[in-house]
C-alpha cells in the first residue's frame, strides 16, 4: 500500500529516465531560445526609451556607406549623363550634391555656369531628388532613377543629407529639412520660370512633404511634389517596418510612452498625413503593393488624408504582381509617361491656380503651424 501510494505521487516522468532527460532538454533550449526573444521584445523599447538617440541612428541608418566611393565623379557612380558634382554651405556645414543634365545634352560641353544657367531653361524642368535613409546619393537604385529621369528630358539634382554621403553633421529631422531647403533655394534661385519637382523617396518623403508644406505657407510651393513610397506617419512606419516585430506586441499607450515620445523629444515627427493637407501644389504618390518596408496601406492613408483635405494628389499603385516592392518603381516603363503627364498638370496649375489650392484649406493660427 505504502509502495504503491509513493509510486503514485511521482510523477510519471520519474520512473522513465530517458523521458527526464528529454523533458529538461526540451526545457532548456526551450527557454535558451525564449530568453534572446524576451530580452529583445522588452530591451528594444527600454534601449529607446532611455537611449533615444540610438533609435534616432536607427531610423536615419546614415552610418552606411560604400567604401571607395567618388563622390566627386558623377559618372563612375552608375549615371549615364553628363553631370556635376557641387557642394552648397548648410547650417551643418558641407552639403554634397550633383546635377545632371538631360541625355540629350550629355555630349554638349559646358562650363559650371552655363550648366546653373540651364537650370533656368524651361525646355528641361528640374526634378529635386531627396532620398530614402541608409547610404546616399550615389547608390545603385537612385543613380538608375537618375537615369530614366534624365532620358526622360528632365535635370536632376541630388544631394545628401547632413551626416550621408560627404555632406557634414549628423542628421536630426530638422536639420535635414534645412539642408533640402538649402539645395531648394539654390535650385529656385537659377530656375526662375522653371518648373521644379520636388521628388521623396520612402524616409526623403517626410521630408518633402514638410518642406513642401513650409513652402505652401509661405506662398512659394514648387511646381509638384512626388512621393515614391511614401508612409502617413511616423507611428505607422515605425510599427511596420520589419525591425519593429520585437516591439509589436505592446499597447499603443506603451509605444507612445516607450517609443514615440521618446523620438518627437528628439523631434523625429514625420507627420506626413498632417502636412500633406497643408500643401498647395499638385502631388503624385508612387507606389507598390509589395511594398515589404513601406506597407502600401500608408500610401494608401497618406493619399486618404490628401484627398480628404480636397487636395490635388493623383495616385498610382503598381500591382505585387510587377513586383516593384520598396525600391524598384523605376524600372516601370510607363514611369516616363506618368511624370510628364504630371509635369503638365503641374505646369497648367501653376499657369492658372484654382482658388482653393492657392492657400491651405483650414489654416491654423500661425503659431500652430511654425512648430512643424
Ligand atoms: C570619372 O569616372 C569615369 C567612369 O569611371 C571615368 O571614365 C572618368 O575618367 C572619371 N573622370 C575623372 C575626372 O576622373
Ligand atoms: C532649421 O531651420 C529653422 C528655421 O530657420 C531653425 O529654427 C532651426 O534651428 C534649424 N535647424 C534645425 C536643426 O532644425
Amino acid at each position: 500500500m505504502g509502495a504503491q501510494s509513493r509510486y503514485f505521487l511521482i510523477s510519471p516522468d520519474v520512473q522513465n529516465p530517458g523521458r527526464v532527460c528529454l523533458w529538461r532538454v526540451v526545457r532548456v533550449s526551450a527557454v535558451s531560445a525564449l530568453l534572446p526573444i524576451v530580452s529583445i521584445c522588452i530591451g528594444a523599447p527600454l534601449l529607446i526609451y532611455f537611449f533615444p538617440e540610438l533609435m534616432q541612428h536607427l531610423f536615419f541608418l546614415n552610418f552606411r556607406r560604400m567604401p571607395m566611393t567618388d563622390y566627386d565623379n558623377v559618372t563612375s557612380n552608375g549615371v549615364k549623363t553628363a553631370g556635376r558634382s557641387f557642394h552648397l554651405q548648410g547650417e551643418a556645414g558641407r552639403i554634397g550634391a550633383w546635377h545632371m543634365l538631360p541625355q540629350s545634352l550629355a555630349d554638349t560641353p559646358m562650363s559650371d555656369d552655363e550648366m546653373e544657367a540651364l537650370l533656368g531653361d524651361q525646355r528641361y524642368p528640374v526634378v529635386l531628388y531627396a532620398h530614402g535613409n541608409s547610404f546616399d546619393r550615389t547608390i545603385a537604385h537612385r543613380c538608375e532613377l537618375y537615369n530614366v529621369l534624365t532620358a526622360a528630358g528632365y535635370q536632376v539634382v541630388s544631394f545628401d543629407y547632413r551626416g550621408y554621403g560627404d555632406s557634414e553633421g549628423s542628421p536630426t529631422e530638422g536639420g535635414i529639412v534645412n539642408d533640402t531647403r538649402v539645395v531648394y533655394d539654390y535650385v529656385r534661385m537659377h530656375t526662375k520660370e522653371n518648373a521644379i519637382v520636388v521628388w521623396g523617396h520612402s524616409m526623403g518623403t517626410g521630408v518633402c512633404t514638410r518642406l513642401t508644406k513650409e513652402l505652401s505657407l509661405a506662398r512659394n510651393a514648387p511646381a509638384g511634389l512626388v512621393l515614391e513610397s511614401p508612409f502617413n506617419n511616423l507611428r505607422d512606419a515605425v510599427m511596420n517596418h520589419p525591425f519593429s516585430i520585437p516591439i509589436r506586441w505592446m499597447t499603443r499607450g506603451m509605444i507612445d510612452r516607450l517609443v514615440l515620445n521618446p523620438l518627437r523629444s528628439v523631434g523625429l515627427v514625420m507627420e506626413s498625413d498632417e502636412r500633406i493637407t497643408h500643401i498647395t501644389c499638385p502631388i503624385l504618390i508612387l507606389h507598390a503593393e509589395d511594398d515589404h518596408i513601406i506597407p502600401v496601406k500608408l500610401g494608401r492613408a497618406l493619399k486618404e488624408a490628401a484627398e480628404s483635405s480636397k487636395r490635388d494628389v493623383e495616385y498610382v499603385e503598381f500591382p505585387k504582381t510587377r513586383e516593384f516592392a520598396h525600391k524598384f518603381i523605376y524600372t516601370a516603363p510607363e514611369l516616363p509617361e506618368i511624370v510628364s503627364k504630371f509635369v503638365s498638370r503641374c505646369r497648367s496649375a501653376a499657369a492658372s491656380p484654382s482658388p482653393s489650392m492657392t492657400s491651405s484649406p483650414a489654416e491654423p493660427a500661425p503659431t500652430a503651424t511654425i512648430s512643424s
